[in-house]
């Protein structure tokens, strides 16, 4: 398979920003000025208590709706969390899990990213899953073996059939939010590990069908290069997707 025959999405994750007046405004401004642009997926993963304005903003446009985290038990004693069936209820279609600053400021890990990965697999959503090394890590020249660990234990016994509902996106810690993008060739380079260790454990059929995004200061300057390697199979954007016009920009650079 070739990347042209992948799912190219493009993802905003707005982190805790937008009141849900803003954000219906927001996601309407990004729906019509991303009308009709069909060569990619278009995704705003929001804050919780934002998706049903949203959503209605976006009711009938090819902009969908996402959520920026799911917990894995069904429902009980757990103050502060949300179900993945809270989720699907309202409409929601993608989740982000294992983002770097819920592993970073809430205490995730790679065993309850898995575990949030699957609750949210078997409620029939599809999973944005965030892996990543820090800078620490890269300088250490261990990148490689950082990334190729997160993968395994992030999909840890998660059945194939499931896996075409998994998107992974490599965002390298010291580029989120830092205005250091990693260069093309880099995140080229991860992307391709990421394949490459789906390979060892799907198979290069499942992997090759896989859409493995870039993330961390992706803007609608950088944007073009970064989509334009062959294993980037699209974007998890923060800061820029709060800006509707350069978040369109950015999936302009998605239709090549
Ligand atoms: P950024 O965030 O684009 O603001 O760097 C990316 C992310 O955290 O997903």
């Amino acid at each position: 398979m070739k990347k042209e025959s992948r799912k190219v999405i493009i993802a905003g994750n707005w982190k805790m920003n937008m009141t849900p007046k803003a954000a219906a405004e927001t996601a309407a401004k990004t729906a019509e000025l991303t009308a009709g642009k069909n060569g990619c997926e278009v995704v705003l993963c929001v804050p919780f208590v934002d998706i049903a304005a949203a959503m209605e903003a976006t009711k009938g446009t090819n902009v969908k709706i996402g959520a920026q985290n799911v917990h894995f038990e069904k429902k009980g004693a757990f103050t502060g969390e949300i179900a993945a069936d809270m989720l699907v209820e309202c409409g929601v279609e993608y989740v982000i899990v294992g983002h770097s600053e819920r592993r970073q400021y809430f205490g995730e890990t790679d065993t309850t990213v898995n575990l949030r990965t699957k609750a949210a697999l078997d409620a029939g959503m599809k999973v944005i899953l965030c892996l990543g090394e820090v800078l620490a890590e890269r300088q250490a020249g261990i990148t490689e073996e950082i990334v190729a660990m997160q993968t395994k234990l992030d999909l840890a016994g998660i059945p194939a059939d499931q896996i075409a509902n998994v998107i992974i996106a490599y965002e390298p810690v010291w580029a989120i939010g830092t205005g250091l993008t990693a260069t093309p060739e880099q995140a080229e380079e991860v992307c391709a590990l990421i394949r490459a260790t789906v390979a060892k454990l799907y198979g290069d059929a499942v992997a090759e069908a896989m859409t493995i995004q870039y993330g961390g200061s992706m803007n609608d300057g950088n944007a073009a290069e970064l989509l334009s390697k062959v294993n980037v199979d699209g974007g998890l954007i923060g800061g820029a997707s709060l800006v509707p016009e350069k978040f369109a920009k950015i999936v302009d650079a998605a239709q090549a």
